[in-house]
């Protein structure tokens, strides 16, 4: 395990240095509610290595998806192992104040007493913090209520696009106020009609807000999509008792569905460890275990991706649960030859675009990105951010409309990176820093908490110098 000095970083808050452990981290909601916002700088030095064994907190959509229909479920659910970042905080207060009763175990385990359907009005606004998820899919639950509500989000929540779950929703029957497009949304439900919706852009979320809408709704609702994207709605759905059927590309539920209570581990999230795949990926004596973690196919894309590339990901064991693969995974070291990613497979590695780029330019060839125009719509603009760290690296990057090129086989220089309060790029450069000559700093390092507040722990406790 890791030589030489304790840490990898240092946290730097104003003038003062804090030399960071594990145990001095904070985690979970608290992180996000107390100190998101405040700047926050860590320190990542080079790495010679990457070993070792790791589990990850579980994963972020399922935690999202399973938190709200716990809370629509007759009994109580219990899940182990629930995603511990801000963003799935955000959904359970919600899921709170509208009526589901949530306590943590002391061994962990979150459970959710449902309100069998009974959803109650909340007596505030219902804030969704940073989390797209939490906005989109809630909404689709709040159409079929018999009350107002009103969604609100952060800055940077209240910049995204909104509009593409606002439409299907009022083609059934919800009247939906928004800010141009925008949060804060005003929720007027409704009884719904069903629908059948060809979603415009390839989207989860759009995906589980318009069928979690047609679970209420009177008769059948469909989503077609042009490109298959993560397919946990529809598994979750299934799981707490609603009655869903796939054909191809199409999914379709039956309205009227009633939720009962279930038992789970979450599985860990894949998309937190891609950013350690991709950091084993980088060193030639790296060895590293990940357990317990999602392997549901339209999300482990990333492990074909580094195979392709010339990583060697190996499966060591697979189980399935409530629809859900989970499994133990090795990654052993390979030099990374480089790769062009486009079409369907850039939709299903949305979230590992981030750190895949900022691998590129330490693959032989480099990475091409296309047809990921999405990524201007995430938390932050994804591709202008990742192509502006990776300059100030020292990177020879393009960048494109839908995408970007960062060319291969390149030496990257220490720098100050700049989160642009995106988890996401916090991450994927403190990935990109193990192989750069010198010191990175990451500044406004504390949005790591959005999805794993962990991160630079575990990124200590597997790193070699
Ligand atoms: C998610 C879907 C994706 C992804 C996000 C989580 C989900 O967003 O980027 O992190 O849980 O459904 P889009 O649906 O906007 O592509």
């Amino acid at each position: 395990m890791a030589a030489g000095p304790l840490c990898i970083y240092e946290l730097l808050i104003g003038n003062e240095k804090y030399i960071v452990t594990g145990r001095q981290l904070r985690t979970g909601a608290a992180l996000a509610s107390e100190e998101h916002g405040s700047l926050k700088s860590v320190r990542v030095r080079p790495a010679s290595n990457v070993l070792g064994s790791v589990a990850f907190p579980g994963d972020k959509s399922i935690s999202h998806r399973y938190g709200m229909l716990a809370a629509l479920a007759a009994g109580t659910s219990r899940f182990r192992n629930f995603s511990t970042g801000a963003d799935c905080a955000s959904t359970l207060a919600c899921m709170e104040a509208l009526g589901a009763k949530i306590t943590r175990q002391t061994d962990g385990a979150i459970e959710i007493e449902g309100t069998a359907g009974h959803l109650h009005a909340p007596s505030q606004a219902l804030d969704c913090g940073n989390s797209g998820s939490t906005m989109r899919m809630l909404s689709g639950i709040l159409a079929a209520q018999s009350f107002e509500s009103e969604l609100t989000g952060d800055a940077s929540l209240s910049r995204r696009p909104m509009r593409r779950v606002v439409d299907p929703l009022q083609q059934m029957g919800a009247q939906i106020e928004t800010t141009d497009g925008h949060a804060p949304l005003r929720v007027r439900g409704s009884a719904l009609r069903a629908l059948d919706y060809v979603t415009p852009v390839p989207s989860a979320q759009v995906k589980s807000s318009v069928l979690f809408a047609g679970a209420f709704a009177e008769g059948d609702t469909s989503v077609d999509e042009s490109v298959r994207t993560r397919d946990h709605g529809e598994i979750a759905l299934k799981a707490f008792g609603a009655h869903v059927e796939r054909r191809g590309n199409r999914v379709t539920v039956h309205g009227g569905a009633k939720f009962s209570a279930i038992e789970a581990l979450v599985p860990g999230d894949i998309s937190s460890a891609a950013f350690f795949l991709c950091a084993a990926a980088l060193f030639p004596k790296s060895n590293l275990v990940i357990d317990s973690v999602l392997l549901n196919p339209t999300r482990a894309a990333i492990l074909d991706v580094l195979a392709s590339m010339g990583g060697k990901p190996k499966f060591l064991q697979v189980q399935e649960q409530h629809g859900e693969l989970i499994g133990t995974i090795g990654m052993d070291p390979a030099g990374l030859t480089g790769l062009r990613i486009s079409g369907a497979l850039t939709a299903s590695l949305i979230d590992e675009l981030p750190v895949l780029a900022a691998i590129g330019p330490y693959t032989r060839y480099g990475i091409e990105i296309r047809d990921a125009k999405e990524l201007r719509v995430k938390e932050s603009d994804r591709i202008a951010v990742v192509c502006s760290n990776l300059r100030a690296m020292g990177a020879e990057v393009e960048e494109f409309d839908d995408g970007l090129r960062v060319k291969g086989s390149q030496r990257l220089h220490g720098a100050e990176i700049d989160s642009h309060d995106d988890h996401r790029i916090a991450m994927a450069f403190a990935v990109a820093a193990l192989r750069a000559e010198g010191e990175t700093t990451i500044n406004g390092a504390e949005c790591v908490a959005i999805s794993y507040p962990e991160f630079f722990e575990t990124l200590e406790k597997v790193t070699e110098r």
